[in-house]
């Protein structure tokens, strides 16, 4: 079913899709934290996070948040959208975190008064800096109507998010996000692209405050399979092996 590979990432493989304007999104177990400087592979990473992304675009196209996710394949692959990248990491934090504590002195694990958005524009080469949103739409890589829809679309999927690893047992901490255009007959919208996964996420235990995402990876906490096992075990999704 896959064509031709276009594009190899840190943590997925992208292939011609079937029909036109389909794409085959492939999950590996490969791990790379610090802007590629830790390298690592996650046993059976790439296996959980299709399952987990699948099951969380899923649950936001029912509420209405538009995604390039048609379908999973089978284990490691989905069917998604062709879309457009738009050049930007949006960063949701809840909670006190990662690169906001190490920047501006923050004490890990203190509530935000407010959920906060953060842009940072993707490109590996500058370490994704973290930018305005007049510096994205001055610069091109998003209109101002385009913005606005991406943070319409990013404050739902928190609210939604939140609440969804609450009833796990799990607090939402952070996490970032990507949106594509996406070209129709109609014209073109911004839909949710990529992953949502504890790769993308931070996920802390509600009781034990215990993390559950790839921070076990970057800080080399160990347990870093059975974290990312628990967390598809709790939101039933966890594939029979
Ligand atoms: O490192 P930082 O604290 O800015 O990360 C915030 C959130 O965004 C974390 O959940 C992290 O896993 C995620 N992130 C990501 N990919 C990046 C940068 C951050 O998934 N390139």
């Amino acid at each position: 079913m896959r064509g031709k590979q276009l594009y190899e990432g840190k943590a997925k493989v992208l292939f011609e899709g079937p029909e036109a304007g389909t794409l085959i999104q492939y999950f590996k177990d490969d791990a790379t934290a610090f802007n590629n400087q830790k390298k690592g592979t996650i046993t059976g990473k790439g296996i959980l996070n299709n399952c987990i992304s699948e099951y969380i675009m899923l649950r936001l196209a029912e509420l209405g948040i538009p995604t390039h996710f048609i379908k999973r394949l089978d284990e490691r692959e989905q069917l998604i959208k062709s879309v457009e990248i738009v050049p930007l990491e949006v960063v949701v934090r809840n909670v006190a975190a990662g690169s906001i504590c190490k920047n501006l002195g923050l004490v890990e694990g203190t509530p935000l008064s407010e959920s906060l958005v953060e842009f940072c524009y993707k490109k590996d080469e500058l370490g994704d800096p973290l930018i305005s949103r007049d510096h994205a739409v001055v610069l091109g890589w998003a209109t101002q109507d385009e913005i606005e829809d991406i943070l319409h679309y990013t404050h739902r999927i928190n609210d939604f998010l939140r609440g969804l690893f609450f009833g796990i047992g799990v607090r939402l901490v952070d996490f970032k996000i990507e949106f594509g255009r996406l070209q129709d007959d109609l014209g073109t919208m911004i839909v949710l692209a990529d992953e949502i996964s504890p790769d993308s996420c931070r996920l802390w235990d509600v009781k034990t405050n215990e993390k559950m995402d790839k921070d076990r990876f970057r800080r080399d906490l160990g347990a870093v399979e059975e974290a990312y096992i628990e967390i598809a075990r709790r939101l039933g999704v966890l594939p029979e092996s």
